[in-house]
């Protein structure tokens, strides 16, 4: 058996759908969101899939620059690329601009399937291509830019079925001395945290070292260098060089990544099958403290509307009876209702009274930040419920 569907998440609408009042009536796009392992090639994945165009349409709801933690990483990446090498960059997937603004507009080419995100860059004078990424981009990058030296994805590759013609079409446009920089939540964390929340529809893949080296390896391309980072709860940064480029020496940070996957079983079906056992528990305890703190008359407030929160609320059935509203800074997500789950969204909390008040906390992966910003909650004794890595109130 060299397939295995680990994980059945139950019937889920598409994670950043955010409907508008208006929509509350009308019947949802839905699918069943489980979750594969194929010990053929190690890769982890969701089993139903849409079309980009359905998922990364002109409405994108979703901004990077809505969080300082976001902000800072690309701010700390973008200097490190700057000592780092010299030469055309490319961002696939830019979204707001969060990564590319810490550039001269002269040095780096966006890629941006959303309208309205496309814009942003745009209208600041960065050339971006309102486009998915693909050979036939690849293509016109190269007529009008020429190699680009340095490409960097974060959280869009593990987005894009088609690996292959993702990286074809990468290892078309790099120089052959060029770096590729990748960026995509760490399916080791997910592992050790239980956030199974990683899974919805817009991420096709969780990608490990070793599922990503496998997928690489096709296109002669090398991992040769990687960092694990905190951001979207546990994230790896992949420096990937062509095979024939004997400039960059491969670190020793991949033959320990390589060991602590295999430690863990990272290509082992039981692994997955344990995983799930510890999601179902988790399921179970995530329902019990919502009823419970329900009981104790407590008002639940979601912090946070992520595409995350959606895998948990649809997978344990907790709607707006449960939760009375999430708070959210993006404005593309104020004055909506979560999919599948209706609890309204707006800008900020009101008239909280912190020993009456729990926050879910949908931003979990965000929670040093938060900390920071709610210390007068936290102060008068406000809590916070979370699920990972069980579900608990801290
Ligand atoms: P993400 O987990 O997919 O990155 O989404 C984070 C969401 O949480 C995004 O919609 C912005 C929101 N957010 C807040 O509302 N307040 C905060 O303090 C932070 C850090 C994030």
């Amino acid at each position: 058996m060299n397939n295995l569907n680990f994980l059945d998440l139950g019937i889920h609408p598409l994670a950043n759908a955010y409907l508008k009042k208006n929509e509350l009536t009308k019947k949802e796009k839905k699918y069943r969101l489980k979750v594969n392992f194929n010990k053929k090639n190690y890769l982890v994945k969701v089993i139903s899939f849409f079309s980009s165009k359905v998922m990364f349409n002109n409405k994108y709801p979703y901004r990077s620059s809505m969080s300082q933690t976001m902000l800072k990483s690309f701010a700390r990446l973008a200097k490190k690329i700057k000592k780092m090498a010299k030469g055309k960059i490319l961002e696939i997937g830019s979204n707001d601009g969060a990564f590319a603004f810490n550039f001269n507009k002269k040095n780096i080419v966006c890629v941006e399937p959303c309208n309205n995100l496309a814009k942003i860059t745009k209208n600041e004078g960065y050339r971006t291509y309102n486009k998915y990424w693909n050979f036939d981009l690849a293509k016109k990058i190269y007529k009008q830019n020429g190699k680009i030296n340095i490409i960097f994805s974060s959280n869009t590759i593990s987005h894009i079925k088609n690996l292959d013609n993702v990286f074809k079409s990468i290892n078309y446009l790099l120089d052959d001395n060029g770096i590729l920089i990748i960026e995509d939540p760490s399916l080791v964390e997910c592992l050790k945290k239980n956030t199974y929340d990683q899974f919805y529809n817009e991420h096709i893949y969780v990608f490990s070292f070793t599922s990503l080296n496998h997928a690489l390896k096709k296109h002669n391309l090398t991992i040769y260098h990687i960092e694990n980072i905190t951001t979207h709860g546990g994230s790896t940064r992949f420096y990937i060089k062509k095979e024939k480029n004997k400039n960059c020496k491969i670190r020793n940070t991949v033959s320990k990544q390589n060991i602590k996957e295999k430690n863990m079983g990272i290509s082992k079906m039981k692994t997955y099958i344990n995983f799930a056992k510890r999601i179902n528990k988790s399921k179970i305890k995530f329902i019990k403290i919502i009823k419970d703190l329900k009981n104790r008359n407590k008002k639940i407030i979601g912090y946070g509307a992520t595409a995350k929160s959606c895998t948990i609320l649809n997978f344990c059935k907790i709607n707006h009876k449960y939760i009375d509203y999430f708070i959210d800074t993006t404005p593309e997500k104020q004055k909506k209702y979560t999919p599948g789950t209706h609890i309204p969204i707006v800008k900020k909390a009101k008239n909280i009274n912190p020993s009456q008040t729990i926050f879910y906390l949908g931003a979990w992966n965000f929670l040093k930040e938060i900390i920071k910003k709610e210390k007068k909650f936290i102060n008068n004794g406000g809590k916070f419920l979370i699920h990972t890595p069980y579900p608990r109130i801290i």
